[in-house]
């Protein structure tokens, strides 16, 4: 075994690869990056490869097990496959169809004039695949690899394939999208160890094909629809694109502090309660509360002092208040004029309303005229709103009237909201609040700030903000 493959408990014997005839022949689409990595680790786990590319070079050198791109361990894992029959290379796309079960695509999927997608690349590749799946008379699975927008694999690829065949697909072929997470430099190891692994599908057959190429290296594969797995792909490198941009921007103001930003980030990691873990990820209502707005404000104030430009962070509060227009909107829309709000505070099970973002939507709703009424378990008639608001004065002066008419909009049990109202806006999510929501359903309409079921209800007039 091989240094690489005991780190990654993955058997790589001394003596070649061999061919596993109980496993799928894949031809591989586009031998670049993601394509060049899949061949190679693909036969090492004991599949035949067939690497396809219309650039004839990539092809010679995946023939001669020779590296198209540099990275590590690359060569030797194509090289151990061609020299066992298990990789061989060419530029016959509708052959390799026709000589595989299985189909991986990785073409390219460059950005387009208009800042989207160029699906120049895919639809081509599909034709091919199409026209090969027309000429054999065997189940097919074509994995899409290429990240791509939401909805791309269907009504892209999936037509044309459809079109060239004559086939339908979920009966004569199965489609999955399985995003690649690779990171380039240490894509075989990735391969071996990925951080995750994703199938979307909409066929149980294709999805178990492709589940059990994957499961030598990953036994916690997620199964998930198409579309989820196309968004994931999206999600993960905005994502790091804005860890990056964020820990630069922290770096840009520790500097002419003389503080040391390695020494800050150290110790922000090492908290995985908050800072790096699933908390505050799920879409949901506006952030607020009397420490998160201010500590937002006071950081972009500091940049400023310090000359130093910091879009991310100064853009927080405008995309903040882009999510209590949006609950307004929602509001506004449903054309109901009598309103009750399940929940004041910016979280369940505190009475402190300082910026708390509900209270903005209300603000905009009681200036319209609109009638509403509140209920928070938390806030209580002895409860001393005002004085909260001396704290905030400098911030949201404009909240005065509302919060003066807010005892007379109170509501001391929940059902009296509802009983008042022809929707409400659900605005935390606790056990009470998710049995007033139940006993809704049917009688008013509702508007969920927070997912307060983790399934969608099927019920006709319930809107979530953000699914
Ligand atoms: N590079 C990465 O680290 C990485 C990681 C994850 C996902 N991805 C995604 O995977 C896809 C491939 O990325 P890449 O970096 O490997 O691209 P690449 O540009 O390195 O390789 C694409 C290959 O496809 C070939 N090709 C184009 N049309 C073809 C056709 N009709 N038939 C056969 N081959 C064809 C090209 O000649 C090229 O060799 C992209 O959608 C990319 O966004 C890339």
């Amino acid at each position: 075994m091989n240094a690489l493959a005991q780190k990654f408990e993955f058997e790589y014997s001394t003596a070649l690869p061999e061919i596993d005839f109980n496993k799928p022949a894949i031809s591989v689409v586009g031998l670049g990056y993601v394509g060049a990595v899949s061949t190679a680790c693909l036969s090492q786990l004991g599949h035949r490869v067939v690497g396809v590319d219309i650039d004839a070079i990539k092809v010679q050198q995946i023939e001669e097990g020779t590296s198209p791109i540099h990275e590590k361990d690359l060569a030797e894992y194509l090289s151990d496959g061609v020299e066992n029959n298990l990789i061989s290379a060419t530029t016959d796309l509708v052959g390799a169809v026709i000589d595989t079960s299985v189909t991986f695509l990785s073409v390219g999927t460059p950005t387009s004039k208009d800042g989207g997608c160029d699906y120049r690349y895919i639809i081509s590749a599909a034709q091919a695949i199409g026209e090969g799946l027309r000429q054999k008379n065997s189940y097919h699975v074509i994995v899409m690899r290429c990240s791509i927008p939401p909805g791309a694999t269907l009504d892209v690829m999936v037509p044309e394939i459809e079109k060239a065949s004559g086939l339908k697909m979920g009966e004569d072929f199965g489609i999955c999208f399985n995003p690649e997470f690779l990171r380039e430099g240490t894509a075989i190891e990735d391969f071996y160890a990925p951080p995750k692994t994703v199938i979307g599908a909409n066929d149980e057959r294709a999805a178990k094909i492709v589940a059990d190429i994957y499961n030598p290296v990953d036994d916690k594969i997620i199964m998930t629809t198409i579309e989820v797995a196309e968004m994931v792909k999206y999600v993960d490198n905005v994502w790091h694109a804005t860890k990056v941009s964020f820990a630069n921007e922290i770096g840009r103001i520790c500097k002419p502090l003389e503080i040391d930003s390695h020494k800050v980030m150290d110790i922000f990691v090492q908290d995985t309660k908050l800072n790096l873990s699933p908390y505050y990820l799920k879409p949901g209502f506006a952030f607020g509360g009397s420490c998160l707005p201010k500590e937002v404000r006071a950081v972009a104030h500091l940049a400023d002092r310090l000359d130093v430009r910091t879009p991310l962070i100064r853009s927080l509060a405008a995309t903040n208040m882009l999510q209590v227009e949006t609950a307004t909107e929602m509001v506004r829309n449903s054309g109901h004029k009598r309103i009750g709000f399940l929940g004041l505070a910016f979280k369940a099970g505190t009475d402190d309303l300082r910026e708390s973002p509900i209270l903005e939507v209300i603000n905009s709703l009681v200036q319209e005229d609109y009638q509403v009424s509140a209920y928070d378990p938390a806030i209580r008639p002895n409860t001393r709103i005002e004085n909260q608001f001396t704290y905030v004065e400098n911030v949201c002066p404009h909240l005065k009237p509302t919060v003066n008419a807010l005892p007379d909009m109170m509501r001391q049990y929940g059902h009296e909201v509802i009983e008042q109202s022809d929707i409400i806006v659900v605005t935390q999510n606790t056990p009470e609040i998710q049995k007033l929501v139940a006993s809704a359903f049917g009688r008013v309409e509702v508007i969920d700030l927070v997912r307060v079921f983790k399934e969608q209800p099927m019920f006709q007039g319930y809107h979530g903000i953000g699914w």
